[in-house]
């Protein structure tokens, strides 16, 4: 990575996002899971979402061949599961972390939120493809204290309000 696109990343990243994992199936039915913060609402009539994949993930090929994919927004209690899912090589979802939506689309169990969607457009997007997702079901816990990332650090929203 050159000086100037760490400094870019930097910039970006005091951007404080939400952390959210994306879970699939891959064509042999297993359960992948994928940590992300770019994760944003688009539209909402129809309700649209989008999310972009970085194209050198190990991921991108099971992904890009999902016709679905469900965004499952973290919880404070989520930092080593997202920690565990950002990780080379550590895409598996255990059963009993997920029940299952629309399509068999695994979906994490203890999910502040989740936004199940079908694959609408990928769009071009430099080194990542944006995936924008029409949503089809969706859902969210009545109390949960967001994972929030900010300058490459989780952290805690100090002033949530219940
Ligand atoms: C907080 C956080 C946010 C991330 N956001 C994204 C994202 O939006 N898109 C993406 O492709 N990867 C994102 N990543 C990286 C992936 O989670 C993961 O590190 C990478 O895909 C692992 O490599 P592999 O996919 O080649 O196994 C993020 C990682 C972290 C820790």
């Amino acid at each position: 990575m050159t000086e100037k696109s760490r400094l870019f990343r930097d910039a970006l990243g005091h951007f404080a996002t939400g952390v959210a994992i994306v879970t699939a199936r891959g064509v042999d039915g297993a359960a992948l899971g994928l940590t992300i913060n770019s994760f944003a609402s688009v539209s909402l009539d129809p309700p649209l979402v989008l999310w972009s994949l970085d194209r050198a993930s190990d991921r991108f090929a099971t992904l890009m061949k999902a016709g679905h994919f469900c965004v499952n927004i973290l919880g404070d209690e989520h930092r080593a599961l997202s920690q565990r899912l950002s990780r080379k090589g550590e895409s598996a979802l255990d059963a009993g972390e997920v029940r299952e939506g629309v399509e068999r689309l695994p979906i994490l169990k203890t999910a502040i939120a989740h936004f199940e969607c079908r694959v609408e457009h990928r769009h071009d997007g430099g080194d990542h493809v944006i995936f924008v997702g029409r949503v089809v079901d969706f859902g969210h816990k009545a109390h949960g204290n967001p994972l929030v990332y900010y300058r490459g650090r989780y952290r805690a929203l100090n002033e949530a309000d219940h």
